[in-house]
């Protein structure tokens, strides 16, 4: 995505160098574009060591290129923070003074502003006009936190953290893609998510690489389409928005009894959860020492494992014959001799007897941790193949949903 980030004259423009790495890490193209005023704050440099782009904030330098239309035009999305009450202003009024304003002024994208001011300004009249009018518009105004302010006050005014403006605007983002249909109104949906630590000892684990975020992606579509979710999460440490149920969970063990607990009263499972296969046959309650033996100084400990249940195949077999809850396997393949990764995705299809298997290609740099996916879908007692993506894991969350909806029973 092309992204512009404006920058506003206030003290919370520091806080905007850590907004701007969240948006370029997410693999985003960013325009910095700052007011006079806010590289008073934070130089010139700054922006344009963390951007990789020049910087200008008038509408006289490579007037060649235009850039006070191109850039609004060309703009996927346009988020300014700090916006201060002045910014705000102009944009209620249409000024088009500087650079970044002109670009509020061209852009046809979401737009994102995130207030940061002193609470008598935040609260002036003239300010509330201006935010009424701009939401009216269209455009988000994200809240400000309340809290410590510049001096030792403390009130409504804070730039919120750049993770909450990040993800306010990436909401912004998947929402204008398209109203999501409420297709899942009235479902129970059972999800698990995050990867399971199986304890050695009290500060040992093994576990997996597995973030969550493809789980939690799924709970956050499901939501919005207006399921009730409850996602049984192994040490997920993402927040959760409000609205889903989170049970949390450490081990494989753990996980079985909370998703056996619950499968009967729920329309579908979903067990994305990257569970250990194995566990160690043993936990030690202290922990397990270096032995400092001059005859033998590198003697280590053998871990013997063993053999961790299948909690989805226990999901499938608990049904048994009854065609609910509608169950949906994840599989993460790298594809080896025996097979390419939907060879061995088919195989395991019949071999857990779930009704959907979501197929993703793992490696050291894919899928895991990652905001981008793509998967393939397959259907038990059917050859297709339903490919999604690459997109991000929202996007691809809700074509999955797509899929199980055509599966479900209607009543
Ligand atoms: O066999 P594999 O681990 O590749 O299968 C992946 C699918 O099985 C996922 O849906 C995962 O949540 C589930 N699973 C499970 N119990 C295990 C291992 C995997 O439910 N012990």
């Amino acid at each position: 995505m092309r992204i512009v980030l404006g920058v506003g004259g206030g003290i919370a423009a520091y806080k905007s160098a850590l907004l701007l790495r969240l948006f370029t890490e997410g693999g985003h193209d960013v325009t910095v574009v700052p007011t006079d005023a806010a590289l008073r704050f934070v130089g010139a440099p700054t922006w344009e060591a963390l951007s990789g782009r020049p910087v200008q904030t008038d509408v006289w330098s490579n007037v060649t290129d235009v850039p006070h239309v191109r850039i609004g035009q060309e703009a996927d999305l346009v988020v300014v923070a700090p916006a201060t009450a002045d910014l705000l202003a102009k944009a209620a009024h249409g000024l088009a003074g500087d650079l970044l304003t002109n670009v509020l002024l061209t852009a046809r994208c979401p737009v994102v502003l995130a207030p940061a001011m002193h609470t008598e300004m935040w609260e002036h009249a003239a300010t509330r006009v201006n935010v009424a009018t701009l939401r009216e518009r269209g455009v988000t105004v994200v809240e400000p936190d309340s809290g410590r302010l510049t001096g030792a006050d403390t009130g409504p005014g804070r730039l919120p953290e750049p993770e909450a403006i990040h993800a306010a605007a990436m909401a912004v983002v998947e929402g204008a893609a398209g109203e999501r249909p409420r297709d899942l109104a009235g479902r129970r949906i059972l999800i698990s998510t995050g990867g399971t630590r199986e304890p050695l000892d009290p500060v040992r684990y093994l576990g997996n690489r597995s973030s969550g975020k493809q789980g939690l992606a799924l709970a956050e579509a499901a939501v919005a389409r207006g399921a009730s979710v409850t996602l049984v999460a192994a040490n997920l440490e993402l927040p959760v928005a409000p609205g889903i149920d989170v049970v949390p969970v450490q081990t494989a063990l753990e996980l079985q009894r909370e998703i056996d607990a619950r499968t009967t009263e729920h329309d579908v499972v979903v067990m994305v959860a990257a569970v250990a296969d194995f566990r160690p046959a043993e936990y030690t309650d202290s922990k397990i020492k270096k032995t400092h033996d001059p005859a033998d100084p590198d003697a280590a400990p053998t871990i013997r494992l063993v053999r961790n249940p299948d909690i989805l195949a226990g999901v499938v077999a608990a049904r048994g014959g009854a065609s609910a809850p509608l169950v949906v396997g994840f599989a993460a393949e790298t594809g080896d001799a025996t097979g390419s990764v939907l060879e061995l995705g088919r195989a395991k299809l019949e071999r857990k007897g779930c009704d959907l298997l979501v197929v993703n290609e793992v490696g050291v740099d894919k899928t895991f941790g990652a905001d981008e996916t793509s998967v393939h879908v397959l259907t038990r007692g059917s050859d297709e193949v339903i490919d999604l993506g690459p997109g991000s894991k929202a996007v691809v969350s809700h074509g999955i949903w797509d899929v199980v909806v055509g599966s479900l029973p209607t009543d």
